[in-house]
């Protein structure tokens, strides 16, 4: 008898087994996604007219910009990513040749996001293939974004201009953390603390005056520029001035991470650890934050792909580098939902479709009701991006 029940009760769990396919690994997800990019990406290139880059996908059709919009580095810094992934000579050669057309970018920029455009763009070919031709243009990218630094105020400036009505003198938004990479680098490459304390001093500047006490942040902050006193606090692409917008807490928290893994201040830690608590408490299950954590619809809401994708670069990031080791799992365990579900049917593309674009359901401007639901290249970066650290490949 006892035979039997164990021949039964070993039949049962042969045919659970079998009703339940084996979760796929993070592994075979990685390699998934990299030979889904190498094709979309080769495809996209086909569609790219002379001397564009990727942005978007608009009325059904690829939306292209110039090398000066805030965005062209992405694409190039998705291919090397690729590049370093599966060393493929095609993808190299593609990646080549929009980092070497970024160099118009360098002759009329107009905001801070030189370290978007050039740390993901040559940044990442330099320290990918250690060729020395790339790091003129690295170099000059960072000695135009230290031209926005003042001493007063203690920021590097993001935006010339200011939206009607708003009369802003010295705007900083939180996407300008993002940019410092691009003064660490060149300090590190040249020696010149300058640069380094620059970026030292906005991180610092922007942890007083950025956050609110529950460790959300403002998207913009705008700066007396003769004072160095804070005119203004809001928002520019968020739901409200008090509201947390998603991409910008992204923003947030990979930011701090950066600037605590390239200089080591421990303040810079502490407020990366800050900031991915409140996330950890705040996302939603599947990981995918809505556009804004205070839009007031949610659950029916547009779910922003490109600030999860950020996020879980960071977080995978941040759980190595944190010294709270409950913190550490939670981080990585949030980021493996994350690419989960980004590499799931409901946001990954199949091959073919999308424009060449990896990942479906980003928001970019959703007040100025522009890229709403759309793919976004900045979306693909990260979520390459992420996979790599994730298989410690990056
Ligand atoms: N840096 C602009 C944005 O995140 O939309």
């Amino acid at each position: 008898m006892r035979v039997f029940l164990s021949f039964i009760l070993g039949l049962l769990g042969t045919l659970s087994l079998a009703a339940k396919p084996a979760r796929e690994s993070m592994e075979d997800i990685t390699a998934r996604v990299f030979r889904l990019a190498r094709v979309q990406y080769i495809a996209m290139d086909a569609m790219i007219p002379e001397g564009k880059y990727p942005t978007s996908i608009k009325k059904g059709a690829l939306a292209t910009a110039s090398a000066t919009t805030w965005v062209s580095g992405f694409y190039p810094g998705s291919l090397w990513y690729i590049y370093l992934y599966d060393n493929d000579a095609r993808i190299r050669a593609l990646a080549e040749k929009y980092t070497r057309a970024m160099e118009p970018a360098l002759r009329s920029h107009i905001s801070h996001d030189l370290g978007f455009q050039f740390n993901c763009s040559c940044g990442n070919a330099l320290r990918i293939t250690g060729d020395e031709q790339w790091r003129p243009m690295l170099l000059e990218a960072a000695s135009l974004l230290a031209g926005r630094f003042s001493p007063v105020t203690g920021v590097t400036r993001s935006w010339n201009f200011s939206p009607k009505g708003k009369e802003w003198k010295y705007p900083v938004i939180i996407d300008n953390m993002m940019n410092l990479e691009l003064l660490t680098e060149a300090a590190r490459l040249t020696g010149a603390d300058s640069l380094r304390t620059m970026a030292v001093t906005h991180a610092r500047t922007t942890i007083r005056n950025h956050f609110r006490p529950d460790a959300t942040c403002y998207h913009v902050v705008d700066y007396d520029p003769g004072t160095g006193e804070v005119r203004w606090r809001g928002t520019h692409q968020g739901y409200a001035d008090e509201s947390a917008w998603a991409r910008g807490q992204g923003w947030a928290v990979y930011g701090f991470t950066m600037m605590y893994e390239k200089t080591g201040e421990e303040d810079f830690l502490r407020q990366a650890e800050a900031v991915a608590r409140m996330l950890l408490r705040r996302l939603p299950a599947d990981g995918i934050p809505f556009w804004d954590f205070d839009a007031p619809e949610i659950p029916d809401e547009h779910k922003d792909a490109s600030a999860a994708a950020i996020m879980a670069s960071a977080f995978v990031r941040l759980a190595s580098l944190t010294a709270d080791k409950k913190l550490s799992k939670q981080c990585r365990a949030m980021a493996e939902t994350q690419l989960r579900t980004l590499a799931s049917p409901l946001y990954l593309s199949v091959p073919g479709e999308n424009c060449g674009f990896l990942l479906k359901h980003s928001v970019g401007n959703l007040p100025k009701k522009s890229q709403v639901d759309v793919p976004l290249t900045y979306a693909d970066y990260y979520f390459l991006e992420a996979l790599l650290r994730w298989n410690k490949i990056l």
